[in-house]
């Protein structure tokens, strides 16, 4: 049987971890909502890529604006949607660019060789109007940024009733769904 069949917040941590190490899997791909430096949110798609307790990672290109909005508001949302287990997993979460340069680098050359290695070597910042004839970077533009979790709101859809729980790492509440 499934460990992680049931709605139980001593597994949830692997459960995330799982997913992040499976590329095809739906629900690695997350929402992460900020806010912008007029007040306005922000969301948009991203790949969860590493997973700890209390803390989730995503890599991007240190010149998105997700970054700099990030560094001055670090208040952040990120949203899980597994189909098939029909779970909604909400953090709140504190956001910060990793700043350790040596991860950065090893992570690097982890996938200087792949596919996605383009999308860090782009001629220009994620969002700009294209200029045509820009020359691609040689210094990869990659970013981490690191999600500490301050809080997870756990909504589990059943036909037999749902559930939802408050997880704080001070413990669990029953929530009215
Ligand atoms: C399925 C999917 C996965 C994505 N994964 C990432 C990701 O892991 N990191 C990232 O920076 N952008 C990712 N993007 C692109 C972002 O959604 C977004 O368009 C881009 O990062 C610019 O965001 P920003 O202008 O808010 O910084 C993904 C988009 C899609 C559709």
């Amino acid at each position: 049987m499934d460990p992680i069949s049931t709605l139980n917040p001593e597994n949830i941590w692997v459960y995330l971890a799982q997913i992040a190490s499976q590329p095809g899997h739906s629900a690695r791909v997350m929402t992460l909502a900020s806010v912008d430096s007029t007040g306005l949110p922000q969301a948009r798609s991203v790949i969860l890529r590493e997973v700890e307790p209390w803390l989730l990672r995503i890599y991007t290109d240190s010149r998105s604006p997700k970054v700099e909005q990030i560094q001055a508001n670090p208040d952040t949302q990120l949203v899980l949607w597994d189909a098939e287990r029909r779970w909604q997993l909400r953090f709140s979460a504190r956001g910060n660019i990793l700043e350790d340069r040596a991860i950065v680098e090893a992570l690097w050359q982890s996938i200087a060789q792949s596919r996605s290695a383009q999308d860090y070597l782009g001629a220009q910042p994620p969002g700009e109007i294209v200029q045509p004839g820009a020359a691609e970077r040689l210094e990869p533009a990659l970013a981490v940024l690191e999600f500490d979790v301050r809080e997870v709101d756990w909504l589990a859809l059943d036909s037999k009733g749902h559930n939802r729980q408050r997880l704080t790492p001070q413990g669990v509440q029953a929530l009215v769904p």
